[in-house]
Formats: structure tokens, sequence, C-alpha cells
């Protein structure tokens, strides 16, 4: 059967990109396959992750090239060599410009760790996130898997999941819920419900 080629760009720990990896292995994402994965960071845990799973690697780093331009333009190449249908961004640190995500309408999602609209946009990233969600007092935060456009967190909603907060939670004990709980369940279930979108679109000749 035909897959959509998901490429996954990373810069840390990679639990997110381990949860799609699993998805694909038990077979619960089967209309896309993970052929390639770029991080930010040389020394990111997720680079280890795709490795032991066989997937491709590369490593592009801001402070190697001059500009943004230059930096997201090494990315589009690589993208575009694996023959990319979907960009999965998970846990990856960077905003990208409205000239990448114009690029590929509908065929990049994001996974952020609240329920967005809140505690989401620009400098909440990690657990700066639950940290946020924590001094405000909610009772109730979550993960959010999105397309992706100019507007960072700003892009069409697939899927959310809700969380509790619990009494004596710290940023690093929500950070661990929401991402058992939430992001591990939602983003493979998000990218399947977009491969399989992808596909249903190829076979018609419409464009992706
Ligand atoms: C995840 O919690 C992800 O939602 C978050 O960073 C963590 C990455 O963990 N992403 C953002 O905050 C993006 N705005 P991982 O590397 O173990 O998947």
């Amino acid at each position: 059967m035909e897959k959509a080629r998901i490429a996954v760009l990373v810069s840390g720990g990679g639990t997110n990109l381990q949860a799609l990896l699993d998805a694909e292995r038990r077979g619960e994402l089967r209309s896309g396959e993970i052929t390639l994965v770029i991080s930010n960071k040389a020394e990111a845990y997720a680079l280890t992750r795709a490795g032991n799973a066989g997937v491709k690697t590369a490593t592009v780093v801001r402070g190697d090239y001059p500009s943004q331009e230059a930096f997201e333009g090494r990315i589009i190449e690589l993208l575009e060599k694996n023959r990319t249908d979907l960009i999965i961004l998970a846990g990856f640190m960077c905003i990208l410009s409205a000239d990448f995500t114009s690029r590929y309408p509908g065929r990049i999602i994001n996974v952020h760790p609240s329920l967005i609209p809140s505690f989401c946009g620009r400098g909440f990233y990690g657990l700066k996130v639950h940290r946020a969600a924590l001094d405000y007092g909610v009772k109730v935060t979550g993960a959010t898997v999105h397309f992706v456009n100019e507007v960072p967190d700003g892009g069409e909603i697939i899927l959310q999941r809700a969380v509790e907060v619990r009494e004596g939670d710290t940023p690093e004990t929500l950070q661990r819920r929401v991402m058992e709980e939430a992001e591990w369940v939602i983003l493979p279930a998000a990218a399947e419900l977009v491969c399989a979108e992808i596909l249903r679109k190829k076979h018609k000749g419409e464009k992706i």
C-alpha cells in the first residue's frame, strides 16, 4: 500500500518522535511512514531514537547558516529530496518563517503541550508552558495537535486532549502527565488522520 512520506523535525529528547515510531511499528500509523528525521541540535537524543529505528537523519543547525532563509533553505532541500508529503514538528523549538510555512499548506502539523488558545504562541514552549499553566492556577490543561501556518500555534486544530492538574504538581510532573496522557496519544492519531487525507487527495489527483 502506498504511504505518505513523513519527515519529523525535532530538537530534543524525542519522546513524541518515539510515540510516532511506536505507532508505525504497531500498525496504528498505517497511512504514513517516517522516512526522515531532521534535528536543529546535534546532541538531540531524538537522533539516537531515529537511528535505532533505522530512520535516516540529518542535522541542520541555525548557527551554521548566515540567515534564517539559508537555514530553512537547507531544510527545504532535505524535505524535497526525501519527497516529503507531511512534516511533523515534534518538539521542534524553532519558529519557521511564513515563507517556509506557506510552501506546505495543510502539510505541516505541530504538537503543543497546552489546550490552545491557552499558553501558546511566541515564548511558550517546553516547560515554560507548564510553568505558566501552574502559575495561572488552571485545573485542567492538555495538548493540541494543529496545522502550522504563519501564526505561531495559530493554525487549525486537529485534535486536543485534556489532562487534569493535580495538587503539588511541578512543571516537570505536569509535563510528564501531559505527554503520557495526551501528546503521545493524539500526535500519532492526528498523523494518521492527515496522512490518510493526503493519500485520498493524491489518489483523486487533487492538489495536496
Ligand atoms: C513536548 O512537550 C512538545 O509538546 C513541546 O516540547 C516537548 C518536546 O518533547 N513542544 C513545544 O513546546 C512546541 N511549542 P520531546 O522532544 O520529548 O517530544
